[in-house]
């Protein structure tokens, strides 16, 4: 008879972990996985079968909501409960938190697995995969690069779009590469920022997020974009993850000759959030949010 046990994920398990990701053709290196162990040491679940490694969950508390990503089950363990008990642990423990909305991106064809446990569909989130060049600006907004002393303004700011307190999470993107973080501000209140870090492939755009406020919106949201973008390499692909609840990315993306890879289901677990979704321009990641 075999035997499932559920342990917390370790350093050691890094290896084994981006091992999984490859299998799955999923853009995650090595880097981004240590930061997800070191955002929340004790969200990070993996499941042993009969002692052997079978599969992955990443959690993380942002207060009143949680995320929870990189769900991947080893091909030879599957349908026999293991994705679905490494779920329940994650639940239980942002639950345990005191946290009252979780939230996911499912791939379409694993969203039963979350409905069968609770998760109801939102909305759409769209992926995007373009290449970096470069741009002239055109509006003559005064795009700043960030620095540490402004992340708690720039953590509050995010706070009221994205509900939850992301400080940790984006200060350590942004000390990942510090020359692709941006903000716009005016008479000193934050109007929009942006980050982009390093995937195992290319780049991913996100929190990238402004204040829908006024016809200056989809200007400076397009401007934060193309500062970044001109930050990168000429040829790097790419990638941002943005919720169909935004018109203004969503167009900017096309412009910029951005394609749609695919489409993922928004889901949540408790109660719903109060929001202001249009100003969501692309979520940081399917694990982070
Ligand atoms: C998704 C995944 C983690 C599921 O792991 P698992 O251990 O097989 O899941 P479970 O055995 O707990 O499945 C529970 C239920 O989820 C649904 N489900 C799971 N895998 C499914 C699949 N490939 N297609 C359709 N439904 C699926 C089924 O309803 C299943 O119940 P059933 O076996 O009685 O039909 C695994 O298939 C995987 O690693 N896939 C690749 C990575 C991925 O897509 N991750 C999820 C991203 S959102």
């Amino acid at each position: 008879m075999s035997q499932t046990i559920v342990r917390l994920a370790r350093r050691t398990d890094v290896a084994s972990i981006c091992e999984l990701c490859k299998d799955e053709h999923w853009n995650y290196s090595v880097r981004m996985i240590e930061r997800l162990l070191a955002y929340e040491p004790k969200g990070c679940f993996l499941a042993e079968v009969n002692g052997e490694f079978a599969g992955q969950v990443f959690s993380i508390n942002y207060g009143k909501i949680g995320w929870i990503g990189v769900l991947i089950v080893n091909e030879n363990y599957r349908r026999r409960g293991v994705g679905t008990l490494l779920m329940k642990h994650s639940i239980r423990y942002l639950l345990g938190l005191g946290v009252e909305t979780i939230r996911l991106e499912a791939v379409p064809e694993i969203a039963n697995l979350y409905r069968r446990i609770g998760f109801v569909d939102e909305f759409h989130s769209i992926r995007f995969l373009g290449t970096s060049r470069r741009q002239e600006l055109l509006s003559g907004l005064s795009i700043e690069r960030m620095s540490v002393k402004e992340m708690p303004r720039i953590a509050d700011f995010d706070r009221e779009y994205f509900g939850g307190d992301r400080m940790r999470v984006l200060k350590r993107l942004y000390q990942a590469s510090p020359e692709l973080c941006f903000y716009s501000q005016e008479d000193s209140q934050i109007l929009g920022y942006i980050i982009s870090y390093e995937m195992e492939t290319g780049y991913r755009i996100g929190p990238w997020i402004c204040k829908p406020h006024g016809v200056r919106f989809p200007v400076i949201a397009r401007e934060l974009l193309l500062t970044c973008m001109n930050s990168i390499e000429v040829g790097t692909k790419i990638y941002v993850g943005v919720p169909e609840t935004s018109n203004t990315a969503i167009r900017i993306l096309h412009n910029l000759g951005f394609t749609m890879t695919a489409k993922c289901i928004r889901m949540r677990f408790g109660k719903r959030l109060q929001e202001k979704p249009k100003a969501v321009l692309s979520i940081s990641g399917p694990e982070s949010g």
